[in-house]
């Protein structure tokens, strides 16, 4: 029983708590993880206004704004500087940026975009440029001027202000402060690389926060700049830089109940189309950043997209799961190492599962089921309905698992590389930029999520959201998959009316 002191106890740290703020970040932004396109993976400090604006007219005629990608982000090395004479404000480079940021907002505004701006939480940004630290409110207020919709605030030179959470989430909280101040919505993505544990503290603050080094375009190469690999890599004090896509999956898969609408798990931006996987290596990638509920943020060069590439950024099946209304990450069931079967010795397979929202109306919800073969070879996969609900009961106890599902494969439907390439040759051909996507003529039938959210698509039952049933898996059954070496297999599993229940419990 709890006595009267304990509840007073309570009551005055709950109160003490908000008076000193410790609410969400209120700022309405990414009530599903922000979509867009940053820079930085394709070309580090290459950055001029032409690349943004060539960039955002493509995802535009490529149908990728339709979709969600909706975040034009400009990374690190834009700047020459702070102006003395004008409040010490961030100069921009006038021969990468000629005609100034505002006007490259403006330019990204008309074609329904948004601007992603970057700084860093130091005395410099990474790349050595002017940092935001003491700087806060005044960046602010020239990134609200600008028109500013997004900042990504890194952790370079920071001074020694970190290595607790009080002092990380101070330093970070300075500029949420400031951004909140101007009055304009900017989402703000925190970039400390997982130090100080973001996941705990970043959702008081900030929309998503980034959990690890940098990623790497490599499904699993181990690399000693990236340290804390496999499987049980947690607690990680030293977060490096080339982190393949397996290692950030195995970080993710500690924290995964840290996401939540408005605040998100960042896996760092996809590697998609930067060259270096295999086709089954990006399709896993994508598969797996979508369940976790990552923040999906292209990072290749759009502007020359292969047709494949193009048409795994576009899977809606899959981005629904992303954009998915009930805002929890899948988790990981299961993962075995599979020792041998890899040429260095160390891979494995393992199975994520997660709750959707219901689309059925029935009393249980959607659920997505990913597996991944972390082997070289070829491998069949099995995933039984008692792993795959087991938040809901142990060991096959759980109702949904003592029930019959439609097994719907959300990579079926993927856009042949024929109809990717007639997407481009329709833009390119007109050799026009400004000539605009015709939704018409090419990729009719797509989904358009500026005109109908994901949330109103999936209640709404869209074909274009829900894959291919390819079987059904009964009650206490396996889902079994053939799964690429290095590829994933993604489901969705949709509740089959309980009639079938009753029939096969009446056998
Ligand atoms: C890193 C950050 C990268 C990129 C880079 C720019 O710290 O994680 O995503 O922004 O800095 O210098």
């Amino acid at each position: 029983m709890v006595s009267f002191k304990e509840v007073s106890f309570v009551a005055a740290v709950t109160a003490a708590l908000f008076s000193i703020g410790v609410n969400a970040v209120d700022n309405g932004l990414a009530i599903t993880p922000q979509m867009g396109w940053d820079n930085w993976n394709a070309f580090g400090c290459d950055v001029s206004e032409e690349l943004l604006l060539q960039t955002a007219q493509l995802i535009v005629d490529y149908g990728l704004k339709d979709l969600g990608y909706h975040y034009v982000i400009l990374d690190d090395c834009w700047s020459v500087g702070r102006n003395a004479s004008n409040n010490n404000s961030l100069i921009a480079d006038p021969e990468k940026f000629p005609r100034g940021m505002a006007a490259v907002a403006d330019n990204l505004h008309a074609l329904g975009l948004g601007f992603g701006m970057y700084s860093d939480a130091g005395k410099y940004t990474c790349g050595g440029y002017a940092g935001s630290l003491g700087y806060e409110t005044v960046d602010a207020n020239t990134f609200a001027g600008w028109g500013v919709d997004y900042l990504k605030y890194d952790n370079c030179f920071n001074e020694g202000y970190a290595g607790n959470q009080q002092l990380s989430s101070a330093r970070y909280r300075t500029m949420g402060n400031a951004l909140n101040a101007t009055g304009r919505p900017i989402l703000y993505s925190l970039c400390n690389w997982g130090e100080d544990y973001p996941w705990n503290w970043g959702s008081t603050i900030a929309n998503s926060w980034r959990i690890s080094g940098d990623v790497f375009d490599s499904f699993d190469m181990a690399d000693a700049r990236c340290p804390c690999d496999g499987p049980d890599a947690w607690n990680c004090g030293l977060p490096g830089f080339h982190c393949s896509v397996t290692n950030i999956m195995n970080k993710a898969s500690f924290i995964v109940s840290k996401a939540q609408p408005g605040g998100w798990n960042d896996l760092d931006m996809l590697e998609v189309g930067n060259g270096a996987m295999t086709d089954a290596e990006y399709v896993a990638h994508f598969s797996m950043w979508a369940v976790a509920k990552s923040p999906l943020i292209m990072g290749n060069d759009i502007r020359t997209i292969a047709p494949a590439d193009l048409a795994i950024l576009s899977n809606t099946a899959v981005i629904a799961v992303n954009q998915d209304p009930s805002g929890s990450s899948a988790a990981r069931r299961w993962i075995y190492n599979t020792n041998g079967t890899d040429a260095n010795g160390r891979a494995s397979i393992q199975m994520w599962s997660g709750n959707l929202a219901s689309t059925t109306g029935g009393t249980y919800s959607d659920m997505v089921v990913l597996l991944v073969n972390g082997n070289d070879a070829t491998t069949v996969m099995n995933a039984t309905l008692a792993n795959i609900f087991v938040d809901s009961g142990p060991v096959g106890t759980a109702p949904q698992a003592q029930m019959s599902w439609e097994v719907r494969d959300l990579w079926a439907n993927r856009m042949s590389s024929d109809e990717a390439a007639s997407i481009i040759a329709a833009s390119s051909a007109t050799g026009n930029a400004t000539a605009g996507y015709n939704a018409t003529t090419v990729g009719s039938g797509r989904y358009n999520s500026t005109a109908m959210s994901y949330k109103e698509g999936l209640a709404a039952n869209s074909t274009l959201l829900l894959g291919n049933v390819t079987t059904t898996v009964q009650a206490l059954g396996t889902i079994t998959a053939t799964v690429d070496p290095h590829g994933a297999a993604l489901f969705r599993l949709r509740a089959l009316p309980t009639g079938s229940l009753r029939k096969r419990d009446e056998l």
